[in-house]
């Protein structure tokens, strides 16, 4: 059986030298002012690989985008230098990295918003759901529909964060238009009633997520800017009358962008309860270019999605958290370590920087050294 998992893929002038990415994912383990610091470098230094893609937690392009306290911005030039530090690392080893653009919307608390104000959203619609601060969760305020003229200036934070991106040395950005965040918001009609430019038919609907990735494409070129969907996801209380019609209309508008890449999450077997998804398999006809595929993979179902020719790579997520050297063990059909879901959002290096790599000689695993750098 040929390993597509480890053979080579261009994305966009990219080359990568195997097919596992590293999904995005929020810790909420920055510093204070929302910066990237020493215990996050030494975390995606120990993920990174040579040829291998790294995509960057969800890192806010404002603060009113934020509803995981702790994650680290790219909103103010002063994230920049962290930032730079470890896409540094990250190239030192080889590797790429992407960083994800993301506001959250309406799945946030005015606990976590500037000066206790409701968070935004396309609709005054309250989602069911909590939002995370570094002392736990708090359920989701009643947010407050965007006026028109401040959809502009929120498109202007994108422009900006990912000309921030390009000064810290990423090798692109991904929009985050999945998880039923700001662009997944104003796409999916359960959440959108705005009856201007951006409401009403799926191309008004679709008009903020292909204003943000303009703006991405504007600094970056299209062929270094990716877009994550959820087309299947129920995550964050969002629902459409038309998935099929919806997220179809997107692929087709981005495969005319000509962006890097489509990352979709594929819908969760026995989960989302739905009964004909919008899967890769509906999208691949819609889109040429690179297809990311995430969501609950092990190597071998990975290895059967790859060669359906329905998806190009593969995003990993929990097993990523959990393995530092994820690449090595599925190359060698090693045994994964398990994560530990309550160190998932915030907290120090424990869950973060402490799982150990597989030691292939004593057939044992072995402690990675790891500072307690935050508190
Ligand atoms: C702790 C945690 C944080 C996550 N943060 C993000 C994020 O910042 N952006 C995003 O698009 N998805 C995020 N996700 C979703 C993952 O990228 C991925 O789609 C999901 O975990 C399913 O893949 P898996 O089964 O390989 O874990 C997160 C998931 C987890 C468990």
């Amino acid at each position: 059986m040929a390993d597509l998992l480890f053979s080579p893929k261009f994305v966009g002038p990219m080359r990568l030298e195997h097919r596992v990415v590293m999904a995005p994912l929020t810790r909420m383990r920055s510093s204070i002012g929302n910066l990237p610091n020493d215990l996050m470098l030494e975390y995606y230094t120990q993920r990174a690989t040579p040829g291998g893609l790294l995509i960057s937690e969800a890192s806010p392009v404002a603060l009113t985008g934020y509803g995981f306290e702790r994650a680290a911005g790219i909103y103010d030039d002063a994230q920049i230098p962290g930032w730079k530090r470890i896409t540094d690392a990250v190239h030192a080893k080889g590797g790429r990295m992407f960083l994800q653009l993301w506001h959250v919307g309406r799945q946030s608390a005015r606990i976590l918003q500037p000066a206790g104000a409701a968070p935004l959203a396309p609709s005054a619609i309250r989602a069911d759901g909590t939002a995370w601060t570094l002392n736990g969760t708090v359920p989701y305020d009643m947010p407050r529909a965007l006026e028109l003229d401040e959809i502009p200036p929120l498109i202007d934070a994108y422009r900006q964060a990912a000309a921030r991106a390009l000064q810290a040395g990423f090798d692109g950005v991904e929009i985050h238009g999945a998880n039923g965040y700001l662009p997944d918001q104003f796409l999916q009609d359960g959440t959108n009633k705005r009856t201007d430019a951006y409401g009403g038919p799926v191309e008004n609907r679709a008009r903020f997520l292909r204003e943000i990735t303009q703006a991405a494409i504007d600094v970056w070129g299209a062929d270094r800017v990716g877009v994550r969907l959820t087309p299947s996801g129920s995550y964050g209380s969002m629902s459409d009358n038309n998935r099929h019609a919806t997220f179809s209309y997107v692929a087709t508008m981005l495969e005319t962008m000509e962006v890097a890449y489509l990352h979709i999450v594929q819908p969760r077997i026995g989960g989302d309860a739905e009964p004909d998804p919008v899967d890769v398999s509906v999208l691949r006809p819609l889109f040429s270019r690179t297809i990311i595929a995430a969501g609950g993979f092990t190597a071998e179902s990975a290895e059967r999605l790859l060669e359906s020719g329905n998806a190009d790579l593969i995003a990993f997520g929990r097993a990523f958290i959990a393995n530092p050297d994820l690449v090595l063990r599925l190359r060698n059909h090693w045994p994964l370590n398990r994560y530990d879901r309550l160190t998932f959002y915030g907290g120090d290096f424990h869950g973060y920087t402490d799982y150990p790599t597989f030691n292939s000689d004593e057939n044992e695993q072995s402690s990675l050294p790891s500072q307690p750098t935050i508190g």
